[in-house]
């Protein structure tokens, strides 16, 4: 199996290729979410185009270059931008109209356009265009990038939590039903179910206590307890789809200073995560240390994260599933980070996917 370089979430891939370097200077230079670039060849093929494209129009930068610039610019605009554009060959042009965004709405933009050429020719060979939200001036924009960052931060706190109980309520809900149908059902069950509605009381707990800074609730644990805890809790949900769990402990004793909860969550995200992305087959978890590490790796056969994605796991709101809200690996990365420690990620499509969370050993 081939798998692609490690990496961490939330720390950008330096550059792969020139064309990778350029999106990410081209961010630098458009700072701002609702601002990007578009590069056209002379008949209106759009060679190249921001990622950030996809805050604004909802289209992802692959679905756009090799098409039509059309594509993304409305109708009744389109013969008139493309005529100042002919006009002034040579110049910079400065221009309001209006784009298409993917759900079809209109979209207001002011446009900087500029002919390029190959640095040993005066013949154009294609348009770059600066694009901005049209009608703001920078007070206003940085005012609104206040607010909607205000709103994001509230928006993901609720969404956060909801999350976070969505977690425990699944599996009680799980064992209910296990419970059910065995006619003998395991008192274990029971346990289990109560320590979940533990944790739902601490998530409520907390909810109280928001508007004071959160407090971290550490001791020493032993690390592949609170793992085989996790296992045991998605046992039931992952057997539902003949996914098998399998542990791999190379240590059975790797005490970590941590709140046991906290990094419960993670697990439970990273593990819900790798059932959701399998049809059938065994997820492996993996224990081992290093030097001053724990290391645990969950290790799945779905279907994998292709490479363009790579560096938007872990970034809020960002997924691809219909039911999803893309906020549990950015919450996993947060505790993780709160630890000391790291997450990574390979991957390789249609193979599969290992998660690797490294959390410093505790000192006695
Ligand atoms: N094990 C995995 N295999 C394949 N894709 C994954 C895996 N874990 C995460 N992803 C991708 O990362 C995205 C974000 O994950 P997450 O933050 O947990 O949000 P959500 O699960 O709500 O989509 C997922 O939508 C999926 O595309
Ligand atoms: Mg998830």
């Amino acid at each position: 199996m081939m798998i692609k370089e490690g990496r961490r979430l939330g720390v950008p891939e330096t550059g792969k290729s020139n064309h990778f370097v350029e999106e990410k200077t081209g961010q630098n230079m458009v700072n701002g979410k609702s601002n990007f670039i578009v590069k056209l060849s002379l008949d209106g093929t759009i060679t190249y185009i921001s990622k950030n494209v996809y805050m604004v129009l909802g289209y992802n930068s692959r679905e756009l270059i090799g098409t039509h610039i059309s594509k993304i610019m409305h109708q009744e605009d389109y013969q008139r931008v493309t005529n100042e554009w002919e006009s002034r060959k040579e110049e910079i042009s400065n221009l309001t109209y209006r784009m298409k965004k993917k759900d079809g709405k209109d979209f207001t933009v002011e446009s900087t356009s500029s002919p390029i050429s190959h640095f040993d020719s005066e013949i154009p060979e294609g348009i770059i265009c600066f694009i901005k939200e049209a009608g703001l001036d920078k007070n206003e924009a940085e005012n609104i990038m206040i607010e909607s960052e205000k709103l994001k931060v509230a928006g993901q706190l609720a969404a956060g939590i909801a999350h976070e109980i969505k977690n425990p309520l699944t599996s009680i809900k799980g064992f209910i039903q296990l419970m059910k149908a065995e006619e003998n059902p395991n008192k274990k069950y029971l346990e289990i179910m109560e320590d979940e509605i533990h944790r739902l009381d601490i998530i409520s707990n907390e909810l109280l206590v928001l508007a004071k800074p959160h407090k971290h609730k550490v001791s020493v644990q032993n690390f592949t307890k609170i793992v085989t805890e996790v296992i045991f809790l998605l046992e039931a949900e992952a057997l539902k789809k003949s996914i098998q769990i399998k542990s791999v402990f190379e240590e059975q004793k790797l005490m970590i200073l941590c709140d046991v909860h906290k990094v419960k969550q993670v697990l439970i995200n990273i593990l819900k995560n790798a059932i959701e992305a399998m049809d059938q087959g065994v997820i492996t978890i993996h224990m081992a240390k290093n030097a001053n590490h724990a290391l645990v790796s969950v290790i799945d056969e779905g279907c994998g994260i292709p490479d363009e994605y790579l560096d938007h796991i872990g970034k809020p709101f960002f997924s691809t599933k219909a039911t999803g809200n893309g906020l549990g690996l950015m919450i996993c990365q947060k505790i993780i980070t709160e630890h000391g420690g790291t997450i990574s990620v390979q991957s390789t499509k249609m193979q599969g996917t290992t998660f690797t969370i490294k959390i410093p050993i505790a000192k006695n």
